[in-house]
């Protein structure tokens, strides 16, 4: 049984050819794109391309309860999830791929829970430490064994979009203690912990954020970035080993 799962976000939709595709439809709808069951070297996983195939839906639109439900449907117990970033810390350059152990959430009017209305039961996850588990663990042991550099450490700011932050907004992120944003970790990092599945946020910092960098931010320049960055995360996800993920 397949107990891993792999979101795909901008950037990683073809990081593993497909062997078999499976279309959930779940009591929450149904997910951005039918699962991919991919192998990853060592591991199998099931790839859920978070904007759809094509890459289509905006991040406040992406459905995270479906996609989320589904992969517990088909099984999974563990989320790699590749999220796309701006850098708030300038130690942090394009390129830089960063396990965060922490994050703060500033979406709004997401559909966030699955305890969603009286007929559901009521459930108040703990979520202090939203990344700490093996699967995070599993990724800083394949980084070591292939000597990927992977920052370990971090706190993502999950914003709105789809528009980039002001430079001001960002400056209250990077107060409030955020050193990377994106739009998309949130609410999936808590609903997978509500479906029994731990989560890891695997980052590759796109750009620096609104106002850190000299330049504006050139959507042509993130994507130069991301492709260069994802043979460094294929190489990184062919050397997750499964068994380091048993324990959870
Ligand atoms: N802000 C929010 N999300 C992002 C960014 C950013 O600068 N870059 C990539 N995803």
């Amino acid at each position: 049984m397949t107990t891993l799962a792999l979101v795909a976000g901008t950037g990683a939709l073809e990081l593993f050819p497909v062997e078999q595709e499976r279309a959930i439809e779940t009591d929450w709808g149904r997910p951005s794109a039918a699962l991919a069951r991919v192998d990853l070297g060592r591991a199998q996983a099931w790839l859920l391309a978070r904007h759809g195939r094509p890459h289509r839906i905006p991040p406040h639109r992406i459905d995270y309860r479906a996609n989320m439900a589904a992969l517990a449907t088909a099984g999974a117990r563990h989320v790699i999830a590749i999220n796309a970033v701006g850098s708030i810390d300038p130690e942090l350059r394009p390129g830089d791929l960063v396990l965060p152990d922490q994050l703060i959430d500033y979406t709004w009017g997401r559909r966030h829970t699955f305890s969603d209305s009286a007929d559901e039961p009521l459930e108040h996850i703990e979520f202090a430490e939203p990344f700490a588990g093996p699967t995070r663990r599993a990724l800083r042991a394949a980084a070591a064994a292939v000597g990927v550099d992977l920052y370990d450490g971090g706190c993502y700011g999950a914003t709105q979009g789809p528009r980039l932050e002001t430079a001001a907004e960002i400056r209250r992120l990077a107060a409030d203690g955020c050193t990377l944003v994106g739009m998309t970790a949130m609410p999936e990092a808590a609903l997978a912990r509500e479906a029994g599945m731990d989560y890891a946020s695997l980052c590759v910092v796109a750009n620096p954020a609104a106002g850190v960098g000299a330049d504006a931010i050139s959507i042509e320049a993130i994507h130069r970035v991301l492709d260069e960055a994802m043979g460094r995360v294929r190489r990184l996800l062919a050397a997750v080993r499964p068994d380091l993920l048993s324990e959870h």
